[in-house]
């Protein structure tokens, strides 16, 4: 998928030379037989996928129609935590069924989407609970729905993205949780079929999710009494990548995943009434490491540091600001080269945090030397902006030999397509 001729890093087929030559830089590169490869796992993991098992992408980790569509032929279902998202997820050739309306804050609007969309929901709040059963009514239909609670588990991740705390926004507290359910039952136009859960993302120890599994068999238990009939037992995403290189002992694969988590599935099915599906949504396991960000040198300067200014910052990756994420960096002419000087990698935006790499040693870096940043594929274009006027960059798909443009760039018309000026200020 990524490797090494001559000097030059090479994404399947194509050198990352004819890539930047093509499309130039900053560019975001994905490999398909990479996230062919992430999908083959979790399939070869989840042998009963699908049949008891669903696997649910999470869109919100990489949400391009082309990855879309590839990642829904392989049979997978959605996770969507928006209006927008459940419309990309429809246009990706998601089936309807297995579209989960996830979302902590839906607006009417996106609640009657759904509603009209006829996808299962994942409801967060008693006020949702109550808008969908009266938009479902006036719609005359009938919406599957699970609650998201919230097992209270410390997925040992970073806290902005650790989810199932006491004090997380998100999901109904444990303790009013059947209490929900009973309240749903009642309700006309909603129908309690499942259970979900989300612990938090970036997870590295599989016991959280074991931890997690046990504690909604619990609440599934108790909320069989009530005459819930279960279809389904979503367990979230969540599975951390190997960001740092460090080999495949460092982080847990979908098998390792699937071989603890479904013996406690089976135990916990054999003690209730109904037969429920195991759903799963991976996003990050599915597109993190398929994707490589090129970026070009504008600048090598010593300062206290030393710095290389390139072309890409915050606005295009901004995981290493928010969440100080770690990212493998190379310089991707210079592959031969051996690793001499400390660099520390800036991005162009006018912010001290526009950081993506801090005291790397890399080959003598040199001015418009091209620097590839990877695993970049989940959580990287998706949460890009304009911030001082930068244009988003293309997108690249490679399949073998082959590369091809799947998002054009933005030009600067984009930054003004949606502005109006009032006539007094023309
Ligand atoms: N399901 C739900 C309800 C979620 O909220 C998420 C992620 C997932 C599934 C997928 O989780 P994954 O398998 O990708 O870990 N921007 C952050 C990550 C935020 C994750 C939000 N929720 C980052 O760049 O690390």
């Amino acid at each position: 998928m990524f490797s090494v001729r001559n000097g030059w890093l090479f994404v399947e087929d194509v050198s990352v030379k004819e890539l930047v030559e093509s499309y130039g830089t900053p560019l975001y590169v994905t490999s398909r037989a990479a996230l062919e490869s992430n999908i083959e796992a979790y399939k070869e993991a989840f042998k009963d996928f699908p049949g008891k098992v669903r696997l649910l992408y999470a869109v919100k980790a990489n949400n391009n129609l082309s990855i879309l569509r590839i990642i829904s032929s392989n049979g997978f279902g959605a996770d969507v935590f928006s209006g927008g998202e459940l419309y990309l997820a429809l246009l990706g050739g998601f089936p309807r069924e297995y579209i989960l309306f996830n979302g902590n804050s839906k607006s009417d609007d996106e609640i009657r989407m759904g509603v009209r969309s006829a996808v299962p929901f994942s409801v967060d709040s008693i006020d949702e609970l109550y808008t969908l059963s009266e938009t479902a009514i006036l719609e005359d239909s009938e919406v599957r729905i699970a609650f998201r609670v919230n097992p209270e588990i410390d997925a040992k991740t970073h806290p902005k993205i650790a989810t199932a705390l006491r004090t997380s926004k998100f999901g109904i507290p444990w303790e009013h949780i059947v209490d929900v359910y009973r309240t749903a039952y009642e309700l006309p136009g909603v129908e309690p079929r499942g259970i979900h859960c989300h612990i938090g993302s970036q997870i590295t120890d599989i016991s959280p999710f074991v931890e997690a599994l046990q504690k909604v068999f619990q609440i599934a238990r108790q909320i069989e009494e009530i005459g819930v009939e279960l279809e389904f037992i979503d367990i979230g995403g969540g599975l951390g990548i190997d960001y740092e290189g460090k080999g495949a002992e460092s982080t847990p694969t979908p098998a390792q995943l699937a071989e603890k988590l479904l013996p406690v599935f089976e135990d916990g099915v054999s003690s209730l009434k109904s037969d429920p599906e195991l759903w799963l949504e991976p996003g990050r396991s599915i597109v993190g490491n398929t994707t490589i960000l090129l970026t070009k040198v504008n600048a090598v300067k010593k300062s206290y540091r030393n710095f290389v200014a390139v072309d890409a910052g915050f606005n295009l990756l901004l995981r290493p600001a928010m969440y100080s994420a770690y990212h493998r960096i190379v310089v991707a002419n210079k592959m031969d080269r051996e690793a001499e000087e400390v660099y520390t990698i800036a991005g162009p935006i006018c912010e001290s945090g526009d950081i993506l790499g801090e005291d790397r040693k890399l080959p003598k870096v040199e001015k418009r030397d091209v620097i590839a940043i990877f695993d970049a594929g989940a959580y990287g274009f998706v949460m890009s902006s304009q911030y001082n006027g930068r244009t988003r960059c293309a997108e690249v798909l490679v399949e073998g030999s082959h590369h091809y443009l799947i998002r054009e760039a933005e030009s600067y018309g984009d930054l003004i397509a949606k502005q109006k000026i009032p006539e007094h200020l023309l």
